[in-house]
């Protein structure tokens, strides 16, 4: 029988890529979301690409715990992926409230409901902030967590001790999978669903795209006096298609019980650290637009230099990124051009 995956913010940017996945790979979808943070542009391309006109689409906050118990028992759901969160960076440091609220209210909210349902198998989309200003490069998952620099980024570090917390105290009737996302960029290749930041993109890719388009006039290159090679941070930029298909593996080793820990923890990313100079270039080169750029001060927050060791979840899970960087940065500028009609 086809297993369900219930996909919290299943409309955004990641829940709509790794929707498609899913459905690619044989799982029945529900995706929930209370379009905060989107509209139907990502479940309609999601629609087309799988020509699946019948994905259940259910509107609702996961702050409402009524809502959250009643969708738990609608659908027969064998885990939950949980996307539902801010992640503003820079917003998070103004609202710190409204960040902790949403965020940590959401996920409770989960928890609570597979725990009431006799258990679930739950992945939470963590994230590289954990890891903060890493001493040694690349991280792996036993790298140690660093307090975080953000309130966003701490409400990530809680959920992932939440979610081991409830793990233990159910003696695994609730078990978890935490994801640490690096810099997820790109967009499906058929450039039907991509990021589409509402505002001024607060994340480098958009930023390129939109000034290489003419939204913007120029992208500013926070800091060129990093202590790297071009004096520029580093980070592993990793395909958002690859990223989703990982939680396809992760998912599949819940489900079929592969787990060799109740609680685990991986790290996705490309295992290669690539500086914002290169990346700029490399769009420039491999689309054969010109990004007009200037260096400008070092953003708070930031870190000079984080990359993944991905050796863990190549080895445990199966899973490796394929795409190139290239490959990936061609497919963000035909997703910005369809977005702009051209
Ligand atoms: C941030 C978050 C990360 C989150 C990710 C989501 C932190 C510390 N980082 O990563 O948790 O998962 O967003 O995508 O919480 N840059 C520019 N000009 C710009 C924008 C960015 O030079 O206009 C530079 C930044 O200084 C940075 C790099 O590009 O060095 C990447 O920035 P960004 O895309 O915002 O991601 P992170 O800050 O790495």
């Amino acid at each position: 029988m086809k297993k369900t995956v219930l996909v919290s913010g299943g409309a955004g940017f990641i829940g709509s890529h790794v929707t498609v996945e899913l459905i690619q790979a044989g799982y029945d979808v529900v995706v929930a979301d209370n379009f905060s943070n989107c509209d139907l542009t990502c479940f309609e391309g999601v629609k087309k690409i799988t020509g699946r006109e019948d994905i259940p689409l259910v509107k609702m906050d996961f702050c409402d715990a009524e809502a959250v118990h009643k969708i738990f028992n609608d659908y027969p759901i064998d885990a939950v992926i949980h996307f539902a969160a801010f992640k503003a960076v820079g917003e998070s440091v103004f609202k710190p409230v409204l960040y902790y609220k949403n965020n940590l209210m959401s996920f409770l909210n989960v928890l609570e409901a597979a725990e009431a349902k006799g258990g679930c198998n739950v992945l939470f989309s963590s994230s590289a902030t954990v890891y903060g200003e890493p001493d040694v490069v690349p991280v792996t998952e036993k790298t140690p967590r660093k307090p975080a620099t953000s309130p966003y980024g701490n409400t990530k570090a809680v959920c992932e001790d939440i979610l081991r917390d409830t793990v233990f105290a159910t003696k695994g009737a609730v078990k978890g999978i935490l994801l640490r996302y690096f810099n997820p960029i790109g967009a499906h290749p058929s450039a039907l669903i991509g990021e589409l930041p509402r505002g001024v993109p607060n994340n480098l890719v958009p930023f390129i795209t939109q000034t290489a388009i003419g939204k913007r006039e120029c992208l500013s290159v926070f800091g060129n006096d990093y202590p790297t090679e071009d004096g520029t941070c580093l980070r592993d930029f990793i395909d958002i298609v690859d990223l989703a298909k990982a939680h396809v593996y992760a998912v599949t080793r819940m489900i079929e019980g592969k787990m060799k820990e109740d609680c685990e923890v991986f790290n996705i990313g490309t295992g290669r650290p690539v500086s914002v100079l290169e990346l700029i270039n490399a769009f420039e080169k491999v689309n054969g637009v010109k990004v007009n750029h200037k260096f400008a001060p070092r953003r708070a927050g930031d870190v000079t230099a984080i990359w993944a060791d991905p050796t863990l979840a190549n080895k445990e899970m199966g899973w490796k990124a394929t795409r190139t960087v290239e490959e990936t940065l061609a497919s963000a500028w035909a997703w910005e051009k369809h977005i702009a009609g051209k």
